[in-house]
C-alpha cells in the first residue's frame, strides 16, 4: 500500500495545460506521454523483478521513483508489496496519470537534477528506464543525490544497458547514452556506492543494485525518525 505521510503534490495543478514546460525536461516524454502510456502497461517488463527486489526491502520501506512515468508497472509492484512510494517525473501527463492511479503516493512534476524530494532521506530508490536520459554529467549528479538521499543500509536499483552506447530513443527519437558498466562501477564509488547485483528482466533490460558502502553503511543519526 501507498501511504505517505505527506499529502500527494504535484507541481501541475490538475485541469490546467499539460504542454511541456519551455525547457522540456521529460527528454521528449510529454510529447509521446499517450503512446507511451499504452506501451508500457500493455507490456510491464520487468515487473516480476521489481516485485521480487521489493522482498528485500524493509516492511513498509519508503522507495523514491525517478522518472516514475504512470507508476505501471514499476510503483505498482513496489506498492503491492508494502512499499510508500514517492514519484518524481517531468511529464505533466505521466504525473496526472500517476497521481490518479496512486492517489496516496506523493508526486512532484520536476526534473530529477532539481526535484524537492531529494531533501528527504528513504530506504530505496529505483531508476528504471530513465538514466541513460540524461547527459553523461548529469548521470553522475544525480549518483550524487541518490547517495544522499538513501539511508545508511538503502539500496539503489536502476537500468541501463551493461556496455558503453550511444542510440536514439525509440519513442522519442533523442539520445540516449550508457556510461556502460565499467563506468557506473567507477562513478558510483565517487559517491560511496558499490555496485552488489546485476541482473536482466524479460525483455533483456539490465539492471544494477547499488549499496552505500564501507563507512557510508554506518547507522543514520535519524534513525529513530524513519
Ligand atoms: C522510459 S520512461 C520510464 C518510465 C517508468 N520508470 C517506467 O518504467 O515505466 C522515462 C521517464 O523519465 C522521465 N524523465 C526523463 N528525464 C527526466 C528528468 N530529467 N526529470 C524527470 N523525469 C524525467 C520521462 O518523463 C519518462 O516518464
Amino acid at each position: 500500500m501507498c501511504s505517505g505521510t505527506i499529502p500527494p503534490r504535484i507541481s501541475l495543478p490538475l485541469g490546467l495545460s499539460t504542454a511541456p514546460t519551455p525547457r522540456d525536461a521529460s527528454a521528449g516524454y510529454e510529447a509521446i506521454a499517450d503512446t507511451f502510456r499504452v506501451a508500457r502497461e500493455q507490456a510491464s517488463v520487468g515487473a516480476a523483478l521489481i516485485k521480487e527486489w521489493a522482498r528485500s526491502l524493509p516492511p513498509g520501506a519508503t522507495v523514491l521513483d525517478l522518472g516514475c512515468g504512470t507508476g505501471v508497472p514499476v510503483t505498482a509492484a513496489l506498492a503491492h508489496a508494502g512499499c510508500q512510494v514517492w514519484g518524481i517525473d517531468a511529464a505533466p501527463s505521466l504525473v496526472r496519470a500517476f497521481h490518479e492511479r496512486f492517489p496516496q503516493c506523493p508526486v512532484a512534476c520536476e526534473d530529477l537534477l532539481t526535484s524537492r524530494f531529494f531533501d528527504r532521506r528513504f530506504d530505496a530508490v529505483v531508476a528504471v528506464g530513465v538514466l541513460f536520459l540524461l547527459a553523461p554529467d548529469a548521470q553522475r549528479q544525480l549518483f550524487r543525490q541518490v547517495a544522499d538521499a538513501l539511508r545508511h543500509d538503502g539500496t539503489f536499483l536502476f537500468t541501463a544497458p551493461p556496455i558503453p552506447a550511444i542510440w536514439d530513443d525509440v519513442l522519442t527519437g533523442r539520445r540516449s547514452e550508457s556510461l556502460g558498466a565499467s563506468a557506473y562501477h567507477a562513478a558510483l564509488a565517487a559517491v560511496d556506492l558499490e555496485i552488489v547485483a546485476e541482473m536482466e528482466d524479460e525483455g533483456a533490460n539490465h539492471y544494477f543494485v547499488a549499496r552505500p558502502r564501507g563507512d557510508r553503511a554506518q547507522p543514520d543519526s535519524d534513525a529513530c525518525c524513519r
